[in-house]
C-alpha cells in the first residue's frame, strides 16, 4: 500500500523548521488564522454526526469516544461513535452505514487513511462534510478539514527529549547507542512523527554522537505494525540479543507510551540497564513510570481540546458559519492541501509534569509526591 513520504527539506536549526514539498506530511509551519474552503451549508440542529474511530491502540482513543458522545449530545446532535477493532474493512462498512443513516458530518480517525477513498467519495456525493481527526485522510479529494495536534512537532519534541535525556541521565558519556521505533505504517501520523524526530536525530547520527548498532534507521526498518506492543517488544528482543550482548543500549526513540513500555519490558527481560525512553499520549502507566524515574518523557496531547475543536467545527457547519482553521499550507494529502486546525503538543518529563497536568483530573494527582 502506498504511503506518502514527505518530500521535505528539513532544516532543523534550533527547532526552527522550514519544510517544503508535499504528500501526507507536514510541509510548513502554521500560518495565521484563516478560514477553510470546504462546503459550508447549514443543516438541522439535531442532525446525525458520524464519528469513525480506529482501533483502541492507545488511551487517547478511548477517551475520545466518551468525549464525543457527551459533547455531541450536549450540543444537541445525534452522535454515533464507532470503533473499528476488526480493521479497515470494518471501518469502511461503518462509514457506509453512517452515510446511509443520513449523517451530515463525518469525523474520521482512520486506521489506514489511504483506504477510505470509495466511502469518502460516497459521502461527498451525499453532501456530507468530512473532517479528518488526528490522522490525515490521504489520496482523496473528499476530505474538507483536518483537526489534529501538530504531528511533525511531536516528533521534533521526541527527538529533542531523547538527546536531553541522554545528556541528563548518561552525561558521563558523550556518545550514545540508541535504537529507533516507529508506529504503524498504515497510520499517516507514524511517518510524520518519525520524520520529525529524525530531523533532530539524523545530524547526531551523522556526526557520530549517536550510534544505532542494529543499523536499522529507515522508517520501514523500524515500524511497528498495528501500533501493537507485542510487535515492538519482539523487535527490541531481537535487536538486544543481536547487537547488545556486549554493549549498552543508552536510549530508545519510542513514538508513543504503549511502545515505550513494551521497549522497557524488553530491556528489563534482557537484564540491561534502563535506557532513556521517549513516549507520547500521557498514558496513566507511563506518567507513573516517569514520576518513578523510569520512562524519560511523554507528550501531552489533551484529547479534550481535540474533541472540543472538532465539535466546534460541526457547530460552525450546522449554522452555515465559518469553520475555523489555523493552517492552510502544511498538510498535503497527495491530492490537496487540507485546511487544518493544529494544536500544539507539549513535552512532559518528571520536571514539568506537575505543571503540565495541573488541571487534569486523572494525571494531576499522579504527579503529587
Ligand atoms: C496518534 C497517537 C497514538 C497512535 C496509536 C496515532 O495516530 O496520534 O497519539 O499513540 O496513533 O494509537
Amino acid at each position: 500500500m502506498k504511503k506518502f513520504a514527505k518530500a521535505a527539506v528539513v532544516l532543523a536549526a534550533a527547532g526552527a523548521l522550514a519544510l517544503t514539498g508535499c504528500g501526507g506530511g507536514r510541509v510548513e509551519t502554521p500560518a495565521a488564522s484563516g478560514s477553510g474552503s470546504g462546503p459550508v451549508a447549514g443543516f438541522a440542529k439535531d442532525a446525525v454526526i458520524g464519528v469513525a474511530m480506529p482501533q483502541k491502540t492507545s488511551e487517547n482513543w478511548v477517551l475520545a469516544e466518551q468525549l464525543f458522545n457527551d459533547g455531541l449530545t450536549a450540543a444537541g446532535f445525534k452522535g454515533t461513535v464507532q470503533f473499528a477493532n476488526g480493521g479497515v474493512s470494518e471501518q469502511q462498512n461503518q462509514i457506509t452505514a453512517m452515510i446511509e443513516k443520513g449523517a451530515k458530518v463525518l469525523i474520521v480517525g482512520a486506521i489506514d487513511g489511504s483506504q477510505l477513498g470509495t466511502q469518502l467519495a460516497a459521502a461527498k456525493q451525499a453532501g456530507i462534510t468530512v473532517i479528518a481527526y488526528d490522522r490525515l485522510l490521504t489520496n482523496t479529494p473528499d476530505v474538507d478539514y483536518y483537526v489534529a495536534f501538530d504531528n511533525f512537532k511531536v516528533g521534533v519534541l521526541q527527538g529533542t527529549a531523547l538527546l536531553d535525556g541522554l545528556a541528563a541521565r548518561k552525561g558521563d558519556k558523550k556518545k550514545w547507542n540508541v535504537e529507533l521505533l516507529a508506529g504503524s505504517p498504515d497510520d499517516n501520523n507514524a511517518k510524520v512523527f518519525f520524520d520529525g524526530a529524525m530531523s533532530v536525530l539524523q545530524p547526531k547520527i551523522d556526526d557520530g554522537t549517536l550510534t544505532v548498532l542494529s543499523k536499522q534507521v529507515t522508517f520501514q526498518q523500524v515500524v511497528t505494525q498495528g501500533w501493537k506492543a507485542e510487535n515492538a517488544q519482539k523487535r527490541m528482543d531481537t535487536v538486544l540479543s543481536g547487537f547488545y550482548q556486549k554493549a549498552d543500549l543508552d536510549g530508545i526513540l519510542s513514538p508513543n507510551d504503549t511502545l515505550a513500555r513494551a521497549a522497557m519490558a524488553s530491556v528489563d527481560a534482557a537484564n540491561k540497564p534502563l535506557p532513556v525512553v521517549t513516549g507520547q499520549d500521557s498514558e496513566v502507566e507511563s506518567v507513573k513510570s516517569i514520576m518513578a524515574g523510569k520512562q524519560y518523557s511523554t507528550i501531552f496531547k489533551d484529547t479534550n481540546l481535540l474533541v472540543a475543536q472538532s465539535i466546534k467545527m460541526v457547530q460552525a457547519l450546522q449554522t452555515g458559519g465559518t469553520v475555523e482553521v489555523n493552517d492552510t499550507k502544511s498538510y498535503d494529502n497527495g491530492v490537496k492541501v487540507v485546511p487544518s486546525y493544529l494544536i500544539a503538543p507539549v513535552i512532559v518529563t518528571k520536571e514539568n509534569a506537575a505543571t503540565v497536568y495541573a488541571n487534569d483530573k486523572t494525571l494531576g494527582p499522579l504527579t503529587k509526591g
